[in-house]
């Protein structure tokens, strides 16, 4: 799939902006400061339906504007979609996809499929775990709606169930208790046994790229960890929930379950979470993205959108040249301050909340 054209209203430092990408690979370079992350970000929401830095949401409409506006015009293997956003002062979102208004995120994820990677995910392994969670979530959620839908259900319960907890410390709450934690378990079990399948899967396509990058010196390893021990389906996991009430009343919030996991990084049976020294790091990550980016395309039929942000600065000789290969076949929007790849690309100069200008190289 691709995007034809991108228009900002009042969206962070754009007053007005429109952009027209070509097939391959878009770059857009200029100074710091100049509006290129915040380029990205736009179209990162519109797939998603939230930002990749930021929860507040009225942070995206321009200073002292009453809303900000997103179009972007997308072509897939069938037919094509107009994706319109509106955020006003407050941060409230609307979206609308071909001119008929969405009310939730589950119905807007799916019609842009991308992938986004930044500094921050070169971080991934070293992070904690709720970093590693989110990873599994975005991606799984913009493949599946039925990951989505049982991940909304989960994290609903379980701030209530958190809420009864920490406010009713020393009350009879085990009625209620009860109530919450079988939805815990229902869905809960959906979402590892989902995320252990994702990771399987993710294990050798990420091995794949891992062992290249590594001249077959090393062998990567991923799998899902859970605080379950037995299976992790639906029962164990009551049970294992249900097993850990005395102490989650003590300690005031819930201890089971998938929002405690992990996916476990070995390399040659080593923890690479606490081992890995920083070019190891950058190594998983690199081949843990370009893993879900082959995963992406296999579940969608067609390629997503890659949003580069500033990644190859990060990147030596050769890893910046396997990241650019894997980018062939995709559309691709690339930032950086200075571009200096001969690559085959269509430039666009940006400079304070301006496309100044846009050029082609072949
Ligand atoms: N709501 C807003 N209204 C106006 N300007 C904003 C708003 N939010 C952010 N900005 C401005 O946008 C600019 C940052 O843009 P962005 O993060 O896209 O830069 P960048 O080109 O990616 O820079 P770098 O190369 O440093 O990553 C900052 O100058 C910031 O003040
Ligand atoms: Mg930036």
């Amino acid at each position: 799939m691709k995007i034809l054209s991108l228009e900002l209203k009042n969206f962070r430092n754009y007053e007005y902006a429109h952009a027209e990408f070509c097939d391959g690979l878009n770059v857009l370079y200029g100074k710091n400061a100049s509006g290129k992350t915040n380029m990205l970000e736009s179209i990162y929401l519109s797939s998603v339906f939230h930002s990749p830095r930021t929860t507040k949401d009225k942070e995206m409409v321009r200073l002292e504007q009453p809303y900000a506006t997103v179009r972007l015009m997308i072509e897939r293997k069938y037919r094509t979609y107009k994706i319109e956003l509106m955020i006003d002062s407050q941060g409230k979102k609307k979206v609308a996809v071909n001119g008929i208004p969405v009310n939730r995120a589950g119905e807007l994820l799916g019609v842009l499929g991308v992938v986004f990677f930044s500094p921050d995910e070169m971080k991934l392994v070293k992070e904690s775990p709720a970093e590693r969670r989110r990873f599994l979530d975005v991606g799984l959620s913009q493949q599946q709606k039925s990951y989505f839908i049982a991940l909304q259900r989960y994290n609903k319960t379980l701030k209530q169930k958190n809420n009864l907890l920490k406010e009713y410390r020393n009350s009879n709450t085990d009625d209620m208790l009860d109530v919450w934690d079988a939805q815990l378990a229902k869905e809960g079990a959906i979402l590892i046994d989902k995320r252990r399948e994702y990771v399987d899967t993710l294990n050798k396509a990420a091995g794949k790229f891992h062992s290249s990058m590594s001249n077959d010196k090393e062998q990567l390893r991923l799998s899902y960890e859970t605080s379950v021990t037995e299976g992790g389906g639906e029962e164990e996991l009551l049970k294992a929930i249900k097993g850990a009430r005395e102490k989650d009343k003590e300690l005031g919030f819930s201890t089971i379950g998938p929002h405690r996991d992990d996916i476990k990084i070995e390399i040659d049976g080593r923890d690479s979470r606490k081992f890995a020294s920083q070019g190891q790091q950058r190594t998983i990550a690199l081949a843990m993205k370009l893993g879900e980016v082959v995963i992406f395309k296999n579940e969608l039929g067609e390629p997503p959108v890659l949003l580069l942000d500033d990644v190859l600065s990060e990147l030596d000789e050769t890893r910046q040249d396997l990241l650019l290969k894997m980018t062939y076949g995709f559309q691709t929007i690339l930032t950086c301050t200075e571009y200096t790849l001969p690559n085959k690309a269509a430039l666009f100069e940006i400079e304070n909340g301006r496309i100044k200008g846009k050029t082609s190289r072949n």
